[in-house]
């Protein structure tokens, strides 16, 4: 058949199908389209097939990454929910993470990787697409790319493990993982004991399978209206056949947004964020779920500057812990799931939402919660515990809190997720600090028998935030003490610039800002024995250093940054940096911000 795309007693019509987008290459829009259909023909395409709907299907398949296992399976469903609509689906790669070989740390390739992914899309000619993820970076990373590149998007993850079990127990990564090697290090479990965990901790493909950053997020997708509600999206496990057909009404509901050309800079509003903070108040949600939603909300030139830490306390105050999942609670996602999973909780969170915010479909929130039919658990079903009622909550409000006030605090806050605390008495607390410089300061010193450490002294660990360790590590669980868990000692007040796994439990403070790398970071001059003061209903943090002597301190630290490997010289000496991780150290911002490169904000670069 002749194609009129090559009449060139007519202008190109650039408004239709993916394949007219965006025809420069060449100067010439009907060459660069003859060009383009040749190469995509060497493939084997029709000019039927050309002509329809071009929905793109981010793969982030590796085999290094057992999250995404079962990614291959999904894009055949996504294609065939696309085919059968009248699309055509095609499959790209970008960059994948694991949260364990994305060496120094995965949140250090985020940014990478929502590059990658944004201008992937802007790149191609997609008409929509579908961003598959699911590993704790994945998701935050592909909603950054895709809020920056506005074009329609619909994300599909990979879905949650199924846990494990060892002598009868239950187990799942990741929060297992570390309660087990926490009893390995005290001694009260043996070496065959934590061989045979290991064998059991991930047992299948998918995301970890309890309410870490990896579920937090997929909750948070669906709360935007980033995923289909009519479907278990969120909740259903890596390994089930639910998952399939979520990936093939993701390909239909991909087709229908090529169609409508709803973008995520107009489906999202400040109403889909406040709803996504009222979920993850809710499920007492990953700490790092907070830095990934400041990042997403940043890249959104209509809401960012309307959402700030402060958003994330205010809501806390008025919303309580629903979901008993552990790390909070004591249950995996497979039970939330089994639960009625997000649309029972969303049915519990109704009188807390903003129901006019518009989700995937083009419907509202509070229509599809009217329309999509719901049969809520019968009385006596052991799953009733599972998602509270919202008058009975596990925990009454504030799972994870801001804390604001105090010099520790006031300048670019903290965060502390309260409702994982395993001794509620260090939610007020006062104590002499015993500061790690740095983690290699913290891995040779921390089990020293000569460490002059009790249960009341506060672990502070310095230079582990964005700049200072690049990618702001995970190491925010300080481990404790040997000698003190040893005598039984299973939680103390722990205060860092760093993050912590969304699995992990204890009193536990991060992403205190100005990071300490900063020269005038007050977290930067703490010194053994300082007495700090913390008070979690307070939101305060403080440490009783006189301001005089404060500044003293800092001087003293500004003088001997300059010099070369000095504690915190990584700040000064950051400009001469190489490749990325140069790009990453100069430009990253602050925790508060989202740890976002700041060029990348919809305010661009300051
Ligand atoms: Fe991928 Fe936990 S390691 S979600
Ligand atoms: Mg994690």
């Amino acid at each position: 058949a002749v194609s009129p795309d090559y009449d060139l007693s007519k202008p190109l019509n650039l408004g239709g199908i993916g394949l007219r987008q965006k025809l420069a290459s060449y100067g010439d829009p009907h060459f660069s389209l003859f060009m383009r259909k040749l190469f995509i023909k060497a493939l084997g395409y029709s000019e039927d097939a050309l002509s329809r709907p071009i929905v793109g299907i981010v793969n982030t398949c590796s085999s290094f990454n057992s999250c995404h296992a079962n990614i291959p399976q999904l894009i055949d469903a996504v294609k065939r929910g696309v085919q059968l609509s009248g699309g055509l689906a095609i499959d790209f790669p970008t960059i994948s993470l694991h949260e364990s070989f994305a060496s120094p740390t995965s949140m250090y390739l985020r940014n990478l990787m929502s590059m990658d992914t944004e201008e992937m899309i802007q790149a191609q000619p997609v008409d929509s697409v579908v961003l598959i993820g699911g590993c704790d970076k994945t998701t935050p990373a592909q909603l950054m790319g895709g809020i920056s590149a506005n074009k329609p998007i619909i994300h599909l993850v990979t879905g949650p493990m199924m846990p494990g079990s060892f002598q009868g127990v239950r187990i799942g990564a990741c929060t297992d993982c570390r309660n087990n090697w926490a009893k390995f290090r005290a001694g009260t479990i043996d070496i065959e004991d934590i061989s045979a965990l290991n064998q059991e901790l991930a047992p299948t493909a998918g995301t970890c399978g309890v309410m870490g950053t990896a579920s937090t997020m997929s909750c948070i997708l669906l709360a935007l209206g980033l995923m289909p509600l009519s479907l278990p999206s969120a909740t259903a496990p890596a390994v089930s056949s639910s998952r399939l057909r979520i990936a093939e009404a993701t390909g239909t509901h991909a087709v229908a947004l090529a169609k409508s050309q709803l973008r995520p800079q107009t489906l999202l509003s400040r109403e889909s964020f406040l709803n996504a903070i009222t979920v993850l108040q809710a499920i007492g949600g990953s700490t790092n779920a907070i830095v990934h939603l400041m990042a997403i909300v940043n890249r959104h030139p209509q809401v960012a500057g309307s959402i700030t830490l402060q958003t994330i306390d205010e809501i806390g105050r008025r919303t309580p812990l629903l979901v008993d999942l552990k790390p909070s609670g004591d249950n995996y996602m497979t039970d939330f799931h089994n639960a009625g999973g997000m649309l029972a909780l969303l049915h519990e969170l109704k009188p807390l939402l903003h129901l006019q915010a518009v989700t995937i479909t083009g419907r509202t929130l509070g229509d599809e919660l009217s329309s999509i039919p719901f049969r809520p658990l019968p009385l006596g079903s052991p799953l009733k515990s599972i998602i509270h009622p919202l008058n009975q909550p596990l925990y009454p409000s504030s799972s994870l809190i801001i804390l604001s006030k105090g010099n520790l605090a006031s300048a670019g806050g903290a965060v502390i997720k309260a409702s994982a605390s395993k001794d509620r008495n260090l939610l007020s607390h006062t104590g002499p600090a015993v500061v790690f410089s740095g983690p290699k300061d913290l891995a040779e010193r921390i089990d020293s028998p000569d460490l002059n450490v009790t249960p009341s002294s506060v672990l502070v660990l310095q230079n582990i935030g964005p700049v200072g360790n690049p990618g702001m590590p995970e190491a925010g669980l300080i481990p404790i003490p040997r000698k003190l868990a040893a005598k039984g000692a299973t939680d103390m007040l722990r205060i860092s610039d760093g993050r912590m796994s969304g699995t992990a439990g204890g009193t536990i403070i991060l992403h205190v800002s100005p990071e300490s790398a900063d020269p005038n970071s007050v977290l930067g001059i703490v010194k053994d024995g300082d007495v700090i003061r913390f008070d979690a209903e307070g939101r305060y943090l403080h440490v009783d250093v006189g301001e005089e002597e404060i500044r003293d301190r800092i001087e003293k630290r500004k003088r001997e940054m300059r010099e070369e490997g000095a504690r915190g010289a990584a700040w000064v000496t950051r400009e001469k940096q190489r490749g990325y991780k140069g790009l990453y150290m100069r430009e990253v911002n602050q925790a508060e911000q989202g740890a976002d490169f700041g060029f990348l904000t919809a305010a661009g670069p300051s």
